[in-house]
């Protein structure tokens, strides 16, 4: 099959030293990535800011904000061809973005106390045609909100993480997860290393496909 995998954080900039972020580091992406070269499947790595070395097999672009990653992946979607192709989203994309962005740096009697943000386009809503799974990153009621994100951007399930869990979400090697079905079944997993979780998510996927 073709994978499309995204990775790490946006920056939306509002000028070229200034930008709106998250601290995702990419490693939840890139074991993703990794384990599907590792299984032999066609992978395209669409990677936000991030430092981290690109896996064995896979073949990587990289972009900034959250709309060079959409393009990004229509792109590779458009070259995947007539194979399945599946999109996992791990990167956390940002939501919002300056109305405007500076071409040079703002000196500080330019800016207001105030700063007017527009809508990103939804990467997962926007692509069609491809079995998708989404990650839900969350604080408080997680299970809910992954459920209400899976059945919203039409995705085959969801993974969910409490980011305010120790060893889980951002930046740790390890991750806590529940795969959230649009139906409502859900699968529980232990902390994990994220090259298990990746392998637990590749499972349920060619699971999915056979069916
Ligand atoms: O990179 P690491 O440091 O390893 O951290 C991993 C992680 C915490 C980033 C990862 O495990 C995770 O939870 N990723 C999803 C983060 C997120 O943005 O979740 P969300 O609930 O805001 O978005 C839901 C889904 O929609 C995600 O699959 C997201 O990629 C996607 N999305 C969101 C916004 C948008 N404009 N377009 C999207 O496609």
């Amino acid at each position: 099959m073709n994978f499309v995998v995204t990775a790490g954080p946006t920056r939306e900039h509002l000028d070229p030293v200034r930008f709106l972020s998250n601290p995702s580091t990419g490693k939840m992406g890139f074991a993703v990535a990794a384990e599907a070269a590792k299984r032999g499947h066609d992978v395209t790595l669409v990677a936000g800011p991030v430092t981290l070395k690109t896996p064995m097999g896979v073949a990587r672009v990289d972009v900034v904000s959250a709309r060079d990653m959409l393009a990004a992946v229509k792109d590779a979607l458009c070259k995947s061809g007539a194979e399945p192709t599946v999109v996992v989203s791990t990167a956390a994309v940002a939501d919002w973005r300056p109305a405007k962005c500076a071409t040079k740096k703002l000196k500080k009697h330019q800016m207001s106390g105030t700063l007017k943000l527009v809508r990103n386009p939804d990467i997962l809503k926007t692509v069609t045609g491809c079995l998708k799974v989404g990650f839900a990153a969350e604080t408080d009621n997680v299970l809910a909100e992954a459920s209400r994100k899976c059945r919203e951007k039409g995705l085959s399930f969801i993974v969910a993480n409490d980011v305010t869990e120790k060893g889980s979400g951002f930046g740790t090697d390890t991750n806590r997860v529940t795969f959230v079905y649009p139906d409502g079944t859900l699968r529980r997993h232990p902390l994990m290393t994220k090259r298990r979780v990746a392998g637990a998510i590749l499972d349920s996927i060619s699971e999915l496909a056979s069916d």
